[in-house]
């Protein structure tokens, strides 16, 4: 019996990857990268259909997304790692799909009017934008994933890329398995000033930060605004530097907690124990992110690699794609 397979990609937009990326995603396909024959690919296209006006770093991008990739522990022997506009026959699945896809269902995708409305200024009411979703139904079909795991903010584009399966089946002949969103549970990691942590409100920790740079966020975090002195009984439910610590010190959280309830410990001492911890748990990244970069012949040969074995795959299920279309 074949493994299942596994499909998924991030968008190559933002620069490097920070801990909500990480602990949102990459966590998650390391693990399953043992378990199942995974596809993890970067979604350069993709990145257009937002920033088209805007291409100056998109190269820089992909390499950026490449190598954090790698420094998470994508290994490319376990995995394919690829570049989405490597493998063509992802925008010849596209068009067919487009045929046959009703523009209503793509109007009522809920992300569609939403970033519309907050992406104003970047004039995206455009044909590509609007068929975005569709562009993701060929990425993961186009390997007859089973799985894909994703955020729940792609809800509605699985769910999307499910129907179009149901029709193209329908319609030509079963070709695709429908494919499964596998919701990553992120964990709750907040950024430094207590909100969701994104790269627009600048209050992220870069998954390759070095130990001065955590320092320096770690001491920045926001705590618990009622403790003024050491001696004041805190409340680490609503502290931003115990909600990492939830994470990265799992067996001394008891402590942790007693200890800052009962106003034994400080802020900064309590700080300064994240921080180390922190150092010491994103060390492997930031090493493997060094090794990578100081090879950028190796990170090329790992995207070429993978585009190969992509490119076999989706070669494949394109030939049975148009015969059972009869073009
Ligand atoms: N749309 C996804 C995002 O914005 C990225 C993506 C593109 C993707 N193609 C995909 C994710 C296929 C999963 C499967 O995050
Ligand atoms: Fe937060 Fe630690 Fe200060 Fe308590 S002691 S408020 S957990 S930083």
């Amino acid at each position: 019996m074949r493994k299942g397979r596994i499909l998924s990609g991030m968008r190559p937009t933002a620069g490097r990857l920070h801990l909500g990326n990480y602990h949102g995603a990459l966590e998650n396909w390391v693990r399953l990268q043992d378990e199942y024959e995974c596809f993890f690919m970067i979604a350069d296209w993709h990145a257009l259909s937002t920033m088209y006006q805007d291409t100056a770093r998109l190269r820089e991008n992909v390499r950026e997304l490449a190598i954090d990739y790698l420094s998470a522990g994508l290994d490319p022997e376990k995995c394919v790692i690829f570049v989405q506009s490597h493998v063509k026959e992802h925008a010849e699945l596209h068009l067919l799909f487009s045929m046959l896809v009703p523009l209503g269902w793509l109007e009522r995708v809920p992300t569609y009017k939403e970033q519309l409305r907050e992406l104003e200024e970047r004039e995206i009411a455009t044909y590509g934008f609007l068929g975005y979703p569709v562009l993701q139904a060929a990425d993961i079909t186009i390997y007859k994933a089973d799985l894909v795991p994703v955020g729940k903010d792609q809800e509605s584009h699985i769910e999307l890329t499910r129907e179009i399966v149901r029709r193209f089946n329908a319609l030509y002949g079963p070709v695709f398995p429908e494919p499964q969103a596998l919701f990553t549970e992120a964990r709750a990691l907040p950024g430094i000033d207590g909100r969701k942590m994104s790269k627009s409100y600048e209050n992220f920790i870069a998954m390759a930060a070095g130990e001065d740079e955590i320092r320096q966020r770690v001491q920045a975090m926001v705590t618990d605004p009622a403790r003024i002195r050491k001696s004041d009984p805190g409340h680490p439910e609503v502290c931003t530097v115990y909600a990492f610590h939830r994470v990265y010190s799992p067996e001394g959280l008891l402590e942790i907690e007693e200890a800052c309830r009962g106003g034994r410990v400080g802020c900064v001492e309590c700080k300064r124990s994240l921080a180390a911890r922190l150092a010491a748990a994103l060390a492997p990244i930031r090493a493997r992110r060094a090794e990578w970069e100081a090879s950028p012949r190796l990170v090329d040969e790992v995207l070429a690699a993978g585009a190969e074995r992509a490119r076999a795959v989706a070669r494949a299920t394109m030939e049975e794609v148009r015969a059972a279309i009869g073009i």
